[in-house]
């Protein structure tokens, strides 16, 4: 299944499979790129995916400016000093090359190409998405993690420190013009990034099948996710160069993605204030708090553990559906520790007395309106406190 590369749309075009970067020069030219901005970050220039990437494009002949300091957590100025490169050499469309910080920026850079307000302007909450009216330039997504799932994505968020917060950016043309999803291009990925991304499209699909809004075809899509990371997670941890499990991961976090539109959970809205506070990895930030939101959420989305615990391989015939939602829980914490992450808050160098000043952005946070149990300040700052 995973030995060609095929096409499909979802609605976004994606070419899938190992190689699929090699058709990258086809895919600039069928959204009418000349010259690209290649937006990444640091750590991945060294890499051999960026190398892919380049000799693909010096193969074709293709131009393209390069801005390589994307932040784990991406600031308003990565955009801005992308979008001084992307006029300074004539870019006429954008690729973001690697995890959902490269992605998100690349996005961003779209929108600044043709629009000169504040990024902070444009916040989804305040109805930003009105102010992106004029055409963005064409957006390439190559994801190098399976997290995210950004490449399918029509947000991005950006970190405004001037805010001291993240800001959410959303609109319809943020979907990429096409998306190269190319599971070798994550083998050199650690297990730790693996892990933590990993959870981070656990978390997507999860929180999105228990959003308490009507949507069964989001449903179907976070069920499948959640089989796929439960079967492939573990084993692109174990063996990265595993490309059967590389590849399924990438499809989970597409799924991810792709179900959300339902909207996420109280999980997030926890991880987004330890990522902005204390640079906590978003995935890592998502699974720690994980098995608390589930416990707190229990008897709200019975239905939706029951099957997850299923998913998980236990054996829910003789179980009661509250038992079956706790083994759930059990079970994700149990995973967490098999992949090698901190099951604690304590151990991600995050202050026990940080927490009141956390909860308070957490509640600020949005995500949490469609938890599929209401939350209060406190709720969120007992999570927090049971995830220490
Ligand atoms: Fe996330």
């Amino acid at each position: 299944m995973i030995q060609d590369i095929t096409r499909f749309s979802f609605p976004t075009i994606v070419v899938f499979g190992p190689g699929a970067i090699q058709q990258l020069p086809e895919c600039l030219s069928e959204a009418g790129i000349k010259k690209p901005l290649l937006v990444t970050d640091p750590g991945l220039k060294q890499t051999e995916a960026y190398s892919k990437v380049t000799k693909a494009l010096k193969g074709a002949n293709i131009e393209f400016g390069v801005f390589a300091g994307v932040h784990p957590n991406p600031l308003d100025e990565d955009v801005e000093n992308s979008a001084k490169i992307y006029q300074s050499e004539g870019c006429d469309g954008v690729i973001g090359l690697g995890g959902g910080s490269a992605l998100d920026t690349a996005k961003v850079v779209a929108v600044r190409a043709k629009h000169e307000q504040p990024l902070s302007d444009f916040e989804a909450q305040a109805g930003g998405y009105k102010l992106i009216t004029n055409q963005l330039p064409p957006i390439i997504a190559i994801p190098t993690t399976a997290g995210t799932g950004s490449e399918v994505g029509r947000g991005a968020v950006i970190t405004v420190p001037s805010l001291g917060r993240k800001v959410l950016i959303f609109s319809p043309m943020l979907m990429p013009t096409r998306t190269i999803v190319d599971p070798e291009l994550t083998v050199s990925l650690p297990p730790f990034l693996t892990a933590a991304t990993g959870m981070d499209a656990f978390t997507h699909n999860l929180e999105s099948l228990t959003a308490p809004i009507f949507h069964p075809i989001c449903d179907a899509i976070a069920v499948g996710g959640i089989e796929l990371v439960w079967k492939y997670l573990e084993r692109a941890v174990t063996d990265g160069t595993d490309i059967e499990a590389r590849g399924n991961m990438m499809i989970a976090a597409m799924m991810g993605a792709i179900a959300f539109q339902k909207d996420l959970g109280a999980t997030h809205s926890l991880a987004h204030p330890l990522s902005s506070e204390f640079n906590l990895h978003h995935g890592l930030a998502n699974a720690v708090c994980l098995p608390a939101v589930m416990r707190f959420n229990r008897d709200a989305a019975l239905e939706q553990y029951t099957r997850v615990a299923s998913i998980m391989g236990i054996d829910v015939r003789d179980m009661s559906q509250t038992e079956a939602a706790d083994k759930a829980a059990e079970e994700t914490a149990a995973l967490n520790k098999r992949i090698g992450l901190p099951s604690q808050l304590r151990d991600c160098k995050v202050p026990e007395d940080a927490l009141p000043g956390l909860s308070k952005k957490a509640f600020e946070d949005s995500c949490h309106l469609t938890n599929p149990r209401t939350c209060t300040q406190e709720d969120l700052l007992r999570l927090y406190q049971e995830s220490w």
